[in-house]
């Protein structure tokens, strides 16, 4: 079971881990960079979202909303990149095969999950009971991961990781990859989430 709720009175997204008997509560709150303005009534009800990526630079990342749900954009540096094919034995689905329709669109089934390798868009919602990660994009040892951390995401409520193209890893408790959403490139900077060329 879970609990997603976008707070009105103070624009932030809340995700509540996890039901009864789970190990704890959980919420985390991932503040957002846009603010209301009227279209965000159409954006709520599920209209696409633009969003301009022309200032994020190589390692980081933003969070917008879409559908009340966070979407996170990363842009990859070169090395994070490289990173990728060296962890796929340790994914559970590093091809990302399972629920293709659901998880991902075919321009993103390949070793980056996008359309450009080194912008990451996936919803910031974990596959297992719908908490949303934190991210932990710097590689190397740290509390709660591996010390060959690659960098990815951390779901704090049971323990699941994620890499930079939101794929679990094995022997967690979320099943699936990361959603990636349909969304398209409008220009170099500027990104459309929830539409593709498709819809
Ligand atoms: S919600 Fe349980 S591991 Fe993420």
């Amino acid at each position: 079971m879970s609990n997603d709720a976008i707070d009105p009175a103070r624009r932030t997204w809340i995700g509540i881990a996890c039901g009864a008997g789970a190990i704890g509560t959980v919420a985390t709150a991932v503040p957002f960079i846009s603010t209301f303005s009227p279209s965000e009534r159409a954006k709520a009800a599920g209209a696409a979202v633009e969003v301009d990526i022309g200032t994020l630079k190589p390692g980081e990342m933003t969070t917008v909303e879409w559908r009340g749900k966070p979407v996170w954009i990363v842009r990859r540096t070169p090395e994070q990149l490289a990173s990728l094919p060296k962890i796929d034995p340790q994914l559970a689905d590093p091809k990302s095969l399972r629920k293709p329709g659901e998880l991902t669109p075919e321009y993103a089934r390949n070793e980056h999950r996008s359309i450009k390798p080194e912008f990451l868009v996936a919803v910031g919602i974990c596959s297992h009971l719908g908490c949303s990660p934190s991210a932990k994009l710097q590689a190397g040892a740290q509390p709660s991961l591996p010390d060959d951390w690659q960098g990815g995401f951390f779901c704090p409520c049971h323990g699941s990781t994620f890499d930079l193209a939101g794929r679990v890893f094995k022997n967690k408790p979320a099943p699936d990859n990361l959603e990636v959403p349909p969304h398209m490139y409008l220009s170099d900077s500027k990104l459309l989430i929830g539409e593709d060329k498709k819809a």
